[in-house]
């Protein structure tokens, strides 16, 4: 059986560029010290179909009930890929378990940390010697049984971890370590809303279709942003970079990717002395976050949004 500890696979948050990214333009985004589990089981004597999967990961409400179904499906997808059948016997079935501190939640990459952990788990018992390239790769292709269309920001964040620059091409991915001069603390909560990333994504690429000049008007605009807030993030220009997350929130309002239940906790955030908030991730539900630059404010706001959300966290990008 694989060394847990070492077939983890990070959570993430967007910082700036969800959905924009799917696009070809910069998005920034930072990996979670949470981090998900693969323990693979290679079991004599079962049936050579079948894969059994206990999924132990701490998860919201509803979460692992919605995503079951894509769940397996990027399973198969990641066993595929490594051709993980061919390497048994025949009379061999497999035993996946799932699990780690990485509490599964819309926005957070819980899917692409989980196809991470399994292209880790299958590299290590199979001793196939991956580079991390490939284990990405491998992620990434499981991340396709959650969406079609994955730019690969989870998947890279999932494998790499820290703060990355991210950019998907028409070849591979373009991505940058970021060094940055203090941790940036964050808090992040939860609407309690699972969303189905498939469908806000395919949703977000029918209104490009249906009016290509309101899509590319925005585009533009964050194309600006992003550059200003890497920008701010090289100078550690912490209170520009909060303002900018505003204006990233207006975006994602505007591309109709946010929902009720985001805006009033991105409000909540910064009444409470946050200097910025912002939807994170696939948005409609999922998660928002914001930039608390001492451990005081941190602290107040996390307090604040426990009134408010579900579920709320902190945590420090590094
Ligand atoms: C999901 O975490 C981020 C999206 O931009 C989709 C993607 O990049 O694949 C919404």
């Amino acid at each position: 059986m694989p060394d847990v500890s070492k077939t983890q696979a990070y959570g993430k948050l967007i910082l700036f560029g969800e959905h924009f990214v799917v696009y070809h333009v910069p998005a920034l985004v930072g990996a979670v010290a949470a981090s998900t589990t693969c323990a693979l089981e290679v079991v004599e004597g079962g049936s050579d179909e079948g894969v059994e999967i206990i999924d132990n990961r701490p998860a919201v409400p509803n979460y692992k009930v919605k995503k079951a179904d894509e769940g397996k499906q990027a399973v198969d997808l990641v066993l595929k890929h490594f051709a993980v059948q061919d390497k048994l016997d025949g009379k061999s079935s497999l035993k996946l378990t799932f699990g780690g501190d990485l509490c599964c939640v819309s926005g957070i990459g819980a899917s692409a940390a989980q196809t991470v952990s399994l292209s880790r788990a299958i590299d290590q018992t199979f001793k196939l010697n991956s580079t991390e390239e490939e284990i990405n790769q491998g992620g990434y292709e499981g991340e396709k049984g959650y969406h079609g269309t994955p730019s690969g920001i989870d998947n890279t964040a999932a494998t790499y971890g820290g703060l990355l620059k991210f950019q998907r091409t028409e070849a591979d991915p373009i991505f940058t370590k970021k060094e940055i001069k203090e941790p940036i603390r964050i808090v992040y909560a939860s609407t309690g809303i699972t969303a189905s990333t498939t469908e806000v994504v395919g949703d977000v690429r029918s209104k490009k279709e249906a009016d290509p000049a309101w899509f590319d008007k925005l585009l533009e605009q964050y194309k600006a942003l992003v550059k200003k807030a890497e920008d701010a993030m090289d100078q550690g220009d912490i209170p520009l970079l909060g303002s900018l997350m505003n204006e990233n929130h207006k975006l994602c309002q505007e591309l109709t990717v946010s929902c009720a239940e985001l805006d009033q906790l991105v409000e909540t955030a910064r009444s409470a002395g946050a200097i910025g908030a912002k939807m994170s991730g696939t948005g409609r539900g999922g998660l928002m976050l914001c930039l608390t630059p001492t451990e005081e404010i941190q602290n107040k706001v996390f307090e604040a949004l426990e009134k408010s959300a579900p579920q709320v966290w902190k945590t420090c990008l590094q």
